[in-house]
């Protein structure tokens, strides 16, 4: 291989030795030798310094498809139909079933005369024939395009036998230090070389700096379950749950059933659904008090309950198994927590179970439980379901049912059912239940502490967010690779919101429509409002606002102040709105006051002067009132969202600061009191841009985890890397409600320099002078 590219290298320098200026593909025919070798020679050569220069250039040409490439070697179908005829020759019907592209071939050789028809029999009409095609596509094949003419090379376009392409080509000349003769670069300075100097007398290939690495680093891969199972666990986290320890997969009968009240005959202890360990057969120990009063409230009852009334036989709970629940854990986990003096808790659990099922589509010996657990005094079935509720939320689902179940360890008992939207019925996604006083009083729990559970399985959800019917291409030995090298890290809509969430997850068209509904109700009664105080100050607006058709709820009175009441939590007081109040109240006569709710004690001096000293003009005479109500309404991420209505017309609820945004841009960019921040700036695009920019800020930055901010953050100082402002080159909303939402956070000093910059730049903009109190 190495002689040889010398070789081509060599023919390559001699013919421009001849002939001085060459194109690489007259070199490719002068030497006869595939254009892309040629190629290759040249860029070598190029490498090697100046010994020739080399223009790139490209131009149109022609190459065999691959059917071409069949007849350049086999020949035409008309000249291999010829060559199968004998001499009796053979009957059309034949031909026609057994000959490939027989009409084709049958109309080609009857048009060139080769063969004639005779009865019902085709027979050959010369001795010998050429083969032209098969002649002209193989000097095309060998890159000589001009030996066919043109009208020809169309007509075996036409019948798709090649194609035009465009291939890039080198315009080679001498260079200044131009030679014949090449010496082979040494790609390699070696431990012979240096001891016998010959390294002296040799050329060395120069480093290539612009290799390109290798694309692909190959790394491991969680399994789908695995990634799914970390998104759980993370959902339980953020809700404020411990995890349990989950590492005993073999458990005694004792934790498995006897502690969770599940007496000795319950068929699930059969060895048809359980799965009982042969070697070590048996626990080694259990508490010997709390075996007693298990023992107790199994034969004879307590705390108030008359038991089972049977003979309990140790023997039988010290038998091991392999766990089939993970509410063994729990049982272990509550008696450690009342042996260590009860305090409200949340557990969660996310592992490993085993049942001796029969195995079809759907079922495994195997599978994961997700368990969680909440400890307290006086929990009740609300509590649990509220819980319950919040968990599915988290991963989109919002309709769930409650069917009452039983359970030997829970009462009350339900299992949770969740529409499926691509089977279209309610499948069982879980159970859950309050736990019986029989199972906790003898762990030593006091009688008023109740805890809730609920637990489901991994598979299920994993199954269907994947579009998977058989479990076992999700888990065991048919699981193909692929699966888990390519899928897409599975992410749970988390941020996903109320109106737009839908069971079996992806946005429904249902609930966007319900969405635009209500934004263009909101709308409508906006423009209501805005028509009216236009009329009252005189304004004219422009035909397309005026004339838009009014579904307003309730169209204000004449005399009618426009309302505005915002209900902000003084722990996060929304900045970016008394920039948008600024705009309005430079324009309009608005009054602005600041109220105290009487869930909020005591707000600073800074919070009650939110709108300013000079808080505009009294309400008798005003067009606009803006009424700030400082509000404690609960520690939820939620709760903490500033909200706004609009008076008289009720229905108009905005909720979080970027809606609130862009209501208050929206009101002054109609009523032409331009702000520049929002629907004034043109193009739709950067409107799109700033849109996105609201959201991300409320989903990643305002109700994200640390990691969601932390990365949001990041991803903007890249981007104002780039530009002044988030979007676009002006400055928009997404601006002051951003830097805003970073001030109530308190993530501004500790954020990049590219974002700290702009945080000032904007500050010192007429337009956000006020942003800071
Ligand atoms: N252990 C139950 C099961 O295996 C689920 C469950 C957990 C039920 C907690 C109630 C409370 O199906």
């Amino acid at each position: 291989m190495g002689t040889l590219t010398m070789d081509i290298q060599k023919e390559v320098l001699s013919c421009i030795d001849n002939k001085g200026t060459l194109s690489s593909i007259d070199i490719a025919k002068l030497i006869n030798v595939p254009h892309q070798k040629v190629v290759g020679a040249i860029k070598s050569i190029e490498s090697l310094g100046n010994i020739i220069n080399v223009k790139q250039d490209l131009q149109k040409s022609w190459e065999c498809t691959e059917e071409g490439a069949t007849v350049a070697e086999d020949g035409s179908f008309e000249a291999r139909l010829f060559n199968s005829l004998s001499p009796e020759g053979s009957p059309v019907a034949e031909i026609k079933a057994n000959f490939p592209n027989a009409n084709i071939a049958l109309g080609a050789a009857m048009k060139n005369k080769w063969v004639k028809k005779e009865g019902e029999k085709v027979v050959k009409a010369m001795p010998a024939i050429e083969d032209v095609v098969q002649l002209h596509l193989k000097s095309i094949a060998a890159g000589d395009t001009e030996a066919v003419p043109d009208k020809i090379k169309a007509d075996y376009k036409k019948r798709k036998l090649i194609k035009e392409v465009d291939i890039t080509f080198f315009e080679v000349t001498r260079g200044s230090d131009f030679t014949t003769t090449v010496t082979k670069q040494e790609g390699e300075l070696t431990k012979e070389m240096i001891e016998s100097g010959l390294w002296k007398n040799k050329s060395f290939k120069p480093f290539n700096f612009q290799a390109k690495g290798r694309l692909e680093q190959r790394s491991g891969h969680l399994h789908p379950l695995m990634q799914l199972r970390a998104e759980f666990r993370q959902i339980f986290l953020e809700m404020g749950f411990t995890e349990m320890p989950t590492n005993n997969f073999v458990e005694s009968a004792f934790w498995n059933f006897d502690a969770l009240f599940q007496p000795q005959q319950h068929p699930a202890r059969d060895c048809h659904d359980t799965f009982y360990v042969a070697e070590p057969a048996r626990t080694l120990s259990v508490p010997e008090d709390y075996l007693q009063r298990v023992k107790k409230t199994h034969s004879v009852g307590g705390y108030g309950s008359t038991g089972y009334q049977y003979n309990w036989d140790r023997d039988e709970a010290h038998k091991n198994l392999l766990r089939t629940h993970t509410t063994a854990v729990s049982a272990r986990m509550l008696y450690k927590l009342a042996q260590e003096g009860f305090k409200p808790s949340k557990f969660f659990s996310i592992d490993r179970v085993y049942r001796n099922e029969t195995l079809d589509a759907t079922h495994l010996a195997e599978f994961h439980q997700i368990e969680g657990v909440i400890a307290d005094y006086n929990l009740g079935i609300k509590h649990l379901m509220g819980v319950i509720n919040a968990f599915f939320e988290k991963i989109g689902i919002t309709n769930l049912r409650f069917k009452p179940a039983y359970n030997p360890y829970t009462e009350p008992s339900m299992e949770l059912f969740s529409y499926h939207q691509g089977l279209k019925r309610w499948v069982e996604v879980g159970n859950s239940g309050i736990f019986r006083p029989e199972m906790l009083r003898p762990m030593g729990l006091p009688d008023n502490v109740t805890i809730a559970a609920f637990g489901v399985s991994l598979e299920r959800p994993a199954m269907i967010m994947y579009g998977i019917d058989n479990i076992r291409e999700l888990v065991g030995p048919k699981v193909k690779m692929e699966l888990i090298l390519d899928n897409p890290v599975c992410t749970l809509n988390k941020f996903r919101r109320k109106e737009q969430s839908s069971s079996g997850g992806g946005v429904t068209v249902e609930a966007l429509t319900k969405r635009q509904e209500l934004i263009l109700d909101r709308l409508s009664a906006l423009q209501s409002k805005v028509a009216h105080i236009a009329s009252k100050m005189g304004i004219t607006l422009e035909e397309s606002v005026a004339s838009r058709p009014s579904q307003a709820t309730g169209i204000p009175k004449p005399g009618e102040l426009f309302d505005i009441v915002i209900y902000a939590d003084p722990r996060r007081p929304p900045y970016s709105i008394r920039v948008l109040a600024n705009v309005i109240s430079s324009k309009l006569k608005t009054c602005m006051r600041v109220h105290c709710h009487s869930t909020v004690k005591e707000v600073s001096e800074k919070l009650q002067q939110f709108w300013g000293e000079n808080s505009g003009v009294d309400r008798s005479v005003c067009d606009v009132c803006l009424t700030l109500v400082w509000r404690q309404n609960g520690d939820s991420p939620t709760s903490l969202l500033p909200s706004l209505s609009v008076s008289p017309l009720s229905a108009t609820q905005i909720c979080g600061e970027h809606n609130i945004g862009r209501y208050l841009s929206r009101l002054a960019e109609s009523l032409s009191l331009s702000s520049n921040l929002y629907e004034c700036l043109s193009s739709p695009v950067v409107i799109a841009e700033i849109d996105e920019h609201l959201d991300q800020c409320h989903a990643r930055l305002l109700l994200g985890t640390n990691k969601d901010r932390a990365s949001y953050v990041k991803s903007i100082n890249a981007k104002l890397e780039k530009g002044p402002f988030i979007a676009g080159s002006n400055i928009s909303l997404a601006d002051p409600v951003i830097i805003s939402t970073l001030l109530q956070l308190r993530l501004v000093d500790s954020a990049p320099n590219n974002v700290q910059n702009w945080v000032k730049a904007c500050l010192n903009l007429p337009i956000c002078q006020n942003l800071i109190l």
